[in-house]
């Protein structure tokens, strides 16, 4: 094999690309990401470009470099740059297509049980307004098929669903959707569809084009490495029109990119320095690496389940780059236990968000490029021992 063919080297040698502690068992990249050194670098320079001519970097260089940074990430995730407008994270990009709905008191919004709590609020809240109702789609668990999921969801689509807000990969529950099936499961009963993808720029691959969602909404800052604040919006170009940012600014009814590409004067060097995080991925192996993570994450999955002689939540092709495994507690299981439980695992040194689902309780271990199978060592070694000290 020429140097030109090797596979990247991961885990270890690659760690101090990040700022991660060495001493913490870094095995939740899912929750916030982590982003690195050469990231963070390009983010200083496009702060210190705008503070060294504040009037003429918004004024003559933010909006090119703006698009230019939109379309190097629109090609990233399969789409086209004016279909793709930068958004501060998931929530937001959700909260404005949430807001930009018409509905009335017959309305539905259908969210999925294991939906994002802060995204099903935000269903709430936008259905409370126009006196509409959210309804649920039971997400079938543990190791639901995709079959399960798209009948759940099939089952839970009524006459009056004017929307649908799916995940594309569930926070809580770590499960991959099979989204091409559900878009036309409820593009078939005329339900246009959210797609709430913080996990996936950089888990999974992404066509957004061939997917044909109505709407995708992504985070850069988690799997794909960016810097913290950078999201997306994507709007298939026939739900643009009616599509507005939270926040109304100068580009009020002047077009989807308009609107959004100017919210008012803020830092943009998240968004700017994207196509770093891009590169970043790309040399750590690109496709080969999220196909690494999710093998890791597997492994990972499998090694501490039989360490607390328990199971996994997932399977197969709802597998991705996170892992599942069942906390094996006998008494009874309440969220306040589990915030317990992530509490402990905090002081013993390692941060596995915890949750109960269906009676149990779950914890998630995430897989990025820093890690290697002995952190997932030391989180089952560390799990075992707080599982010893609530007295299972
Ligand atoms: C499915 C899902 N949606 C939305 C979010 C919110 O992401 P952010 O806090 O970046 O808006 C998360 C965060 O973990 C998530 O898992």
């Amino acid at each position: 094999m020429t140097s030109q063919h090797r596979p990247p080297l991961l885990g270890r040698a690659v760690r101090h690309e990040w700022l991660l502690d060495p001493d913490f068992v870094s095995v939740n990249h899912g929750s916030f990401g982590a982003t690195p050194r050469v990231v963070l670098e390009t983010q200083r320079e496009w702060q210190r470009r705008m503070e060294s001519q504040p009037g003429r970097f918004f004024r003559a260089i933010l909006p090119d470099a703006l698009r230019h940074a939109a379309y190097r990430l629109a090609s990233f995730v399969g789409a086209d740059g004016k279909n793709l407008a930068f958004v501060d994270n998931a929530t937001a990009g959700c909260n404005a297509v949430l807001h930009s709905l018409k509905l009335t008191p017959e309305d539905e919004v259908l969210a999925l049980t294991h939906g994002y709590g802060a995204v099903r609020n935000a269903v709430r809240h936008v259905a409370a307004q126009a006196g509409a109702r959210m309804t649920e789609a039971a997400v079938p668990f543990p190791r639901p098929d995709a079959d399960a999921i798209v009948t759940a969801i099939a089952t839970a689509l009524t006459p009056r669903t004017r929307l649908a807000v799916i995940d594309h990969i569930t926070s809580g529950s770590a499960l991959v959707l099979p989204l091409e099936r559900i878009v036309a499961t409820c593009h078939a009963a005329g339900v246009p569809v959210l797609v709430d993808g913080a996990h996936g720029p950089g888990q999974v691959t992404l066509d957004l084009t061939a997917l044909g969602a109505d709407w995708y909404v992504g985070n850069c800052h988690k799997w794909l490495c960016a810097a913290k604040g950078c999201g997306f919006l994507w709007a298939a170009p026939q739900r643009q029109a009616d599509l507005h940012p939270v926040t109304i600014s100068h580009g009020y009814g002047s077009g989807f990119l308009a609107e959004f590409d100017w919210t008012g004067t803020r830092d943009c060097s998240a968004w700017l320095s994207v196509d770093t995080a891009i590169d970043f991925h790309a040399r750590l192996g690109g496709e080969a690496l999220r196909t690494r993570n999710v093998a890791l994450a597997a492994e990972a999955a499998a090694l501490v389940a039989r360490r607390l002689n328990s199971e996994q939540g997932t399977q197969g092709a709802q597998a991705g780059a996170m892992g599942l495994v069942r906390l094996p507690l006998s008494r009874v299981v309440t969220p306040v236990r589990s915030e317990h439980v992530r509490a402990r695992l905090l002081a013993a040194g390692t941060d596995a968000p915890t949750h109960v689902i269906n009676g149990a309780l779950w914890l998630r271990l995430s897989a990025h490029a820093y890690n290697a199978i002995e952190d997932y060592e030391r989180l089952a070694e560390m799990a075992a021992s707080v599982l010893r000290g609530e007295g299972l």
